[in-house]
């Protein structure tokens, strides 16, 4: 890893749906060749002086895009944040915003859609921030000819020395930007205009042909063929994604929740309920830590948080499937998970074959088996005033 401080941090916006392109997926994550928008967009970035990177996606690609970033990043994987984005393009950086690191002093924001900017690129953003303080935004010279219009009639002609055509990263001083953010009232075309409204001075540097957006099927196809033409060297997987990986994953609730008890993705009329975030099922908050843990992919909070209100009052079955989804987009299959549960009760083991059933077929088949203690009367699970889990799952690359 690096040692000198980290006082940069590159905002990827890559949340957007893409409506304009029609891919049928986000736009992110449409490949350019074997890899995606995103990916190509992040080597560039990742070939750039070192920064945080914090990568805005779809909630639902949160896993995906980790597994993205963290290939591609390498040894400085641990520059690496991936947060769920917003409604609107503003609203993604807000939330990449809320996650830059305390010590970081300059910020880059970057559409992924610019999925071939030069790293040097990003480089000359960053030096003209540090040395002039000013907002910083790439820019080529327009080169048609621009007319005034209304409607079919053309009413005027535009001093085309005096447009430039935008792009990103565009940098700013992270005070400057978070306070710009902060009283920002409207939606802006980008975020020059959102600081320049806010009184700040924004300064262009050249920018790149090759760092435009590509917003429409023509865009792709054109990105395809520079890609063809200069093949970037393949990523080779990182070695940690080829071989089996276990991780693992506990959970704790109390009792005292409303209406019944769900444990282990079964029902448990009678019983008093677990309180808790969802339906306080430990049992399956601990499977799906283990494995999310086993992928690398972080936790529970990374992916069923509260950009994922869905889940509020989820049971078992819909966590567990969306566990597999989620490594199964980031090409890993579910070996086995074994749990332990201890608890004073419920009496566990005379539906034990029951849970196993529902856990597995929640996860697609895969092994699940469940055993369960007392603790002796000892500690919380003995005093019968909550359940705990323990997990441990395996993966394997898909
Ligand atoms: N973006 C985002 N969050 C949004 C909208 C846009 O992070 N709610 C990002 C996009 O992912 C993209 C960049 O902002 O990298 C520029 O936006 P645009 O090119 O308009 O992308 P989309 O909004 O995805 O495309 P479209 O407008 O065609 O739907
Ligand atoms: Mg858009």
């Amino acid at each position: 890893m690096t040692t000198t401080r980290i006082d940069t941090a590159i905002i990827v916006v890559a949340a957007g749906s893409g409506t304009r392109l029609g891919a049928g997926s986000p736009k992110a994550f449409v490949g350019i060749d074997e890899h995606t928008i995103l990916r190509h967009c992040l080597r560039g970035v990742f070939d750039a002086a070192p920064a945080q990177v914090v990568v805005v996606v779809p909630a639902d690609r949160v896993g995906e895009a980790l597994a993205e970033a963290h290939e591609q990043a390498g040894e400085r994987r641990d520059l690496v944040t991936v947060v769920a984005g917003g409604e609107t393009r503003q609203g993604s950086v807000s939330a990449g915003l809320s996650r830059v690191w305390a010590d970081v002093d300059i910020v880059l924001v970057h559409d992924a859609a610019r999925a071939l900017t030069p790293s040097g690129v990003i480089d000359r953003v960053i030096g003209a921030v540090r040395e002039t303080g000013h907002g910083v935004v790439p820019a080529l010279d327009v080169i048609d000819t621009i007319k005034r219009v209304e409607g079919e009639a053309i009413t005027g002609a535009v001093d085309r020395s005096e447009l430039a055509a935008a792009q990103t990263p565009q940098g700013f001083r992270r005070d400057i930007l978070v306070a710009a953010y902060e009283r920002a009232a409207q939606e802006f075309t980008d975020d020059a205009a959102l600081v320049a409204d806010a009184g700040h001075h924004i300064m262009r540097i050249e920018g790149s042909s090759l760092s435009f957006k590509i917003t429409t099927p023509a865009d792709l196809a054109q990105a395809r063929r520079i890609v063809a033409d200069a093949p970037i060297a393949p990523v080779r997987p990182a070695l940690a994604h080829r071989v089996p990986r276990v991780g693992v994953g506990t959970d704790v609730h109390a009792f005292g929740g409303e209406g019944a008890l769900w444990l282990a993705g079964l029902e448990w009329p009678g019983e008093p309920a677990l309180s808790g975030h969802s339906d306080g099922d430990a049992v399956a908050h601990a499977i799906v830590d283990a494995l999310l843990n086993a992928a690398g992919l972080g936790d529970i909070g990374t992916h069923f948080g509260t950009a994922r209100p869905e889940f509020a009052g989820a049971h078992a079955e819909a966590f567990l499937a969306e566990t597999e989804r989620i490594l199964a987009a980031a090409g890993w299959r579910i070996g086995n998970v074994s749990v332990q549960v201890q608890a004073q009760r419920p009496k566990f083991s005379p539906r034990r074959d029951e849970a196993e059933a529902v856990l597995a077929a929640a996860l697609g088949g895969a092994a699940v088996s469940v055993s369960a203690t007392t603790t002796d009367g000892l500690g919380f699970p003995g005093r019968a005033e909550g359940v705990q889990a323990f997990a441990v799952a395996l993966v394997i690359p898909a």
